[in-house]
């Protein structure tokens, strides 16, 4: 979701004159896009801005912003704990950047006609968003899509309404939002005229989307829709809940060829009685039925999940019933975390398990799913995969691309693959990644 809400403010950005540079030295303006899912990610924003302060020494012009969900979270209280900050803004205000950035432009000028010197200049600060205007704003605007890549990212719902207890997502992103039918459509268009034949739906809750004027439109008959678009071939969605998996949703895993056989599925722990602590409302049964009717649409289909470990209450044989869940389901990757106390959240306010014990759970946790995932890319040894191919790899004569399975692969082969699906037989088989050779051209 950052990556998508960074392309849509060079985009806003590109309207307003400015254009990307490749670091952060060469950059009149940096931007910070945060999470602040979990403590780290939080953190590193503050670490990230002492570096940027020894840039900003050198260029005092340059404009130092700091956008998404720690932004919405510290607000004002950022400008003085980190002076160095021109811009605060949170996930939904990024079409404002042309506005804040003149705002900015007067209170330089105001300082500089008060004290000789911009440096004291007052910071501008945006985070408040209505919910209506949320909805109009945010996606009202027709892209002006900076297209880099054949695969493109498209969001189609923010928010979310869930309110697991762990989570501070409903807090920082607000109540669950559907974008209409039709304008994705016409995004999508728009991005298959310039080229981008896969596309992934976004949404932090992307299977509770719902047109609800057309007819109660859900994700299954969107994605049938999208996968008409000329040019389309590739349909992807992201992050599901299981809770929201519907059967037209799973029927079109069933009929799609565009609907990569891949989903991101999060079930988080394995116990019963830490998912009803975490407010999960479903049971590790319930979970496991749901995988079984989605492989039973689409066999072949890899599974992705997200796991915590030493949330809250977590006793061993709690953790025990999450490596259980693991081995019945096999995945073919997966994310898995420490639980990280968020302020505001109810779990942040139970007695917390001990550091060293989410430690050790975590690389015993890790260890079965890194087992999987090896298990998993070898299994296609020998396979022909049809890849699309993305960009240039980190070695000379490289190309990069993902299967089906969202494996990354990659090729000896020049430019002229990029933006094509061609057949690679694999030959090898890495942990994170499969190498191969084209089959034919
Ligand atoms: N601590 C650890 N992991 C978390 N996640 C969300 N909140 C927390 C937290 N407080 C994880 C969940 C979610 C993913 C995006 O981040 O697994 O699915
Ligand atoms: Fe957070 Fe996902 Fe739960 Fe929503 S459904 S509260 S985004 S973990």
């Amino acid at each position: 979701m950052n990556v998508y809400d960074s392309e849509r403010m060079g985009e806003a950005l590109n309207t307003a004159g400015y254009h990307p540079v490749d670091t952060p030295d060469k950059a009149d303006m940096v931007i910070l896009n945060t999470c602040h899912i979990r403590e780290k990610a939080a953190e590193k924003v503050y670490s990230e801005l002492g570096r940027l302060k020894k840039l900003k020494d050198i260029n005092e012009n340059m404009i130092i912003g700091v956008a998404g969900c720690v932004a919405q979270a510290e607000g004002e209280e950022m400008l003085s704990r980190a002076p160095t900050v021109d811009l605060v803004f949170g996930p939904q205000t990024f079409q404002a950047l042309p506005e804040m950035l003149e705002e900015l432009a007067d209170n330089r000028a105001d300082a500089l006609e008060e004290n000789g010197h911009i440096k004291k200049a007052k910071g501008v600060v945006r985070t408040s968003f209505p919910a209506e205007e949320k909805f109009t704003t945010l996606f009202e605007t027709p892209r002006q899509p900076l297209v880099r890549s054949p695969a493109a990212f498209v969001t189609v719902q923010e928010g979310c309404d869930k309110f697991c207890t762990f989570c501070v997502v409903p807090y920082t992103r607000g109540a669950e939002v559907s974008r209409a039918a039709a304008e994705i459509e016409a995004e999508v268009v728009s991005l298959a005229q310039k080229g981008v034949s896969e596309i992934t739906l976004l949404g932090q809750n992307v299977n509770a989307w719902l047109d609800a004027e057309e007819n109660d439109m859900g994700l299954g008959q969107l994605l049938r829709r999208l996968a008409q678009v000329d040019g389309i071939e590739r349909l992807r969605y992201t992050t599901s809940h299981p809770r929201d998996m519907d059967d037209a949703l799973i029927e079109a895993h069933a009929d799609l060829p565009e609907l990569m056989p891949y989903l991101h599925l999060p079930v988080q722990a394995g116990s019963d009685k830490t998912l009803k602590a975490m407010n999960r409302k479903h049971t590790a049964e319930d979970y496991i039925e749901l995988v079984d009717r989605i492989r039973a649409a689409r066999p072949d289909i890899a599974l992705s999940s997200d796991f915590i470990v030493g949330f809250p209450g977590e006793t061993e044989e709690d953790f025990t019933a999450t490596l259980d869940l693991v081995k019945r389901v096999t995945y073919a990757q997966a994310y898995s975390f420490k639980y990280s106390p968020r302020p505001g959240t109810p779990a942040s306010e139970e007695e917390q398990i001990a550091e060293d014990v989410k430690s050790e759970r975590l690389a015993r946790l890790q260890d079965v799913l890194n087992a999987q995932q090896v298990t998993f890319n070898a299994s296609q040894t020998n396979e022909t995969l049809e890849v699309l191919f993305e960009k240039q790899g980190k070695k000379v004569g490289q190309m990069v691309g993902r299967s089906p399975y969202l494996q990354t692969v990659h090729v000896d082969a020049d430019e002229t693959v990029i933006g094509r699906i061609l057949p690679v037989k694999i030959e090898k088989a890495h942990a994170n990644s499969l190498s191969g050779r084209i089959s034919s051209i």
